[in-house]
């Protein structure tokens, strides 16, 4: 493997059983890629120890005397953002997981592992960390100056994608739309408008250090160099603005402060794509105001064509421009039986585009972080992602002709009034 100290994985070990950590060691103590960093018996000392190592895996117990494995997690993660937690417990019940997930941990392992379970998963998931650690020391993303060529950059259009439904795609679409709208000459934000469990940055395999919160906080002072600090760039050149890493955070932005950050994006890029939660609140409703189009999207499915039958009374009720509403089946499939004639002509809505169901490709590509129009174009997922795109471009490109005939600015509106 390597001989370069460098190079090597860094590993933490946390247990409150010193039987367990040295058997630990024991296993780990032929393998010449990895290091024992520290070892550490509580959580209080796991934080001091991943401050002082920088690791860039941690090994870490459930049950320990001052605090449990989980807190220690979210607590460690704070300081060390690239470290990578594998918890190892004997407790191995789906709740369990699933917290120990939420507060960032990558793997979990049933007590006592294999060696080889162990070494594989150590490997593994350092690669992340090496990654991880590559993205922090790059410079931070510089916002695209407002003026090219001595001229004002014309407003920005902002594309709002929602469901009132959860799980039917917006992410999945919003995140390839910004991508597919990236370009030298129309360089494009995406912002996670879903502040409590926004997955953006997941889909991009990005590591939030600051999120919009950090903007929305500072808007009276918002300038270049502050949102340079704040946004992320992806491999691909897209900008992000990501949501905050805990879902309390959330509580500290409101709704005015989203549209000046809002605002402020349409001024340096030319489209701002925003990705939702689906629960109507007002940040959700504050992001459709200044939508100039609405991605709308559902599934082929009862429950959700009646969400979007909700949604579009109510958007009728708001006055939201119906010329505006651009909507779009996704996981599409034969089998389902519902087409979308039938969908177009239940709701009263034309569909403008389909996207079918191809669950492995599209679960690889969101395990990776890998958005699908940045793989293999020619498949069929794509290719309809392409048409998508095409149509997207089409819609916000009408707007701006619109904008420049009847020479506005920026519409201050909400809906109707
Ligand atoms: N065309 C598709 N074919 C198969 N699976 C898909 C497709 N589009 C999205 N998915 C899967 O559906 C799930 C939900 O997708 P996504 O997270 O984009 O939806 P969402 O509307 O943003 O959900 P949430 O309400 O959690 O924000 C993901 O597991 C994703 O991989
Ligand atoms: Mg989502």
């Amino acid at each position: 493997m390597t001989d370069r100290q460098e190079d090597k994985i860094r590993l933490l070990i946390v247990d409150d059983h010193a039987e367990t950590r040295d058997n630990i060691r024991k296993i780990l103590q032929f393998e010449p890629d990895i290091v024992v960093v520290g070892s550490a018996r509580t959580g209080q000392e796991a934080i001091q120890q991943a401050i002082e190592t920088q690791p860039d895996v941690i090994l870490m117990d459930i049950n320990m005397p001052d605090m449990d494995g989980i807190k220690a997690t979210e607590l460690i993660l704070e300081e060390v953002s690239f470290a990578q937690i594998v918890i190892l417990s004997i407790q191995s019940e789906a709740d369990y997981m699933r917290k120990a997930m939420l507060a960032g941990a990558r793997y979990f392992l049933a007590k006592p592992p294999s060696g080889d379970e162990l070494i594989t998963t150590i490997r593994t998931v350092s690669e992340r960390a090496k990654d991880q650690r590559k993205k922090l020391s790059a410079p931070a993303a510089e916002v695209p100056a407002q003026k090219g060529d001595g001229r004002q950059r014309p407003m920005g259009k902002l594309l709002a994608v929602y469901s009132p439904k959860g799980g039917v795609g917006c992410t999945t679409l919003a995140t390839n739309m910004a991508i597919g709208l990236n370009s030298d000459e129309t360089p494009t934000v995406l912002v996670d408008g879903n502040l409590q469990f926004g997955d953006v940055s997941v889909f991009l395999n990005l590591q939030v250090k600051n999120s919009l919160v950090d903007l929305a906080t500072r808007t009276e002072e918002l300038e270049e160099d502050i949102a340079s600090e704040v946004l992320m760039r992806h491999d691909s050149g897209l900008y992000v603005l990501a949501a905050p890493p805990r879902p309390e955070m959330a509580d500290e932005v409101q709704a005015s402060q989203v549209r000046l950050v809002l605002r402020f994006l349409r001024q340096h890029f030319a489209y701002v794509v925003v990705d939702n939660s689906s629960t109507m609140d007002d940040i959700t409703l504050a992001v459709l105001d200044l939508a100039d189009v609405l991605l709308a999207i559902a599934t082929t499915d009862i429950p959700s064509i009646k969400d979007a039958r909700l949604l579009f009374d109510l958007l009728s009720v708001l006055e939201f421009p119906k010329e505006n509403i651009l909507f779009v089946l996704n996981k599409t499939d034969r089998r389902s039986g519902i087409t979308a004639e039938a969908v177009a002509e239940n709701l009263k809505q034309a569909v403008e585009g389909e996207i079918p169901l191809d669950d492995r490709t599209v679960a690889t590509s969101v395990n990776r972080g890998e958005p699908l129009l940045l793989g293999d174009r020619s498949r069929p997922i794509a290719k309809h992602l392409l048409d998508l795109l095409a149509t997207v471009k089409q819609r916000l490109m009408a707007e701006e002709l619109h904008d420049e005939s009847v020479g506005e600015t920026e519409r201050l509106k909400v809906f109707g009034r």
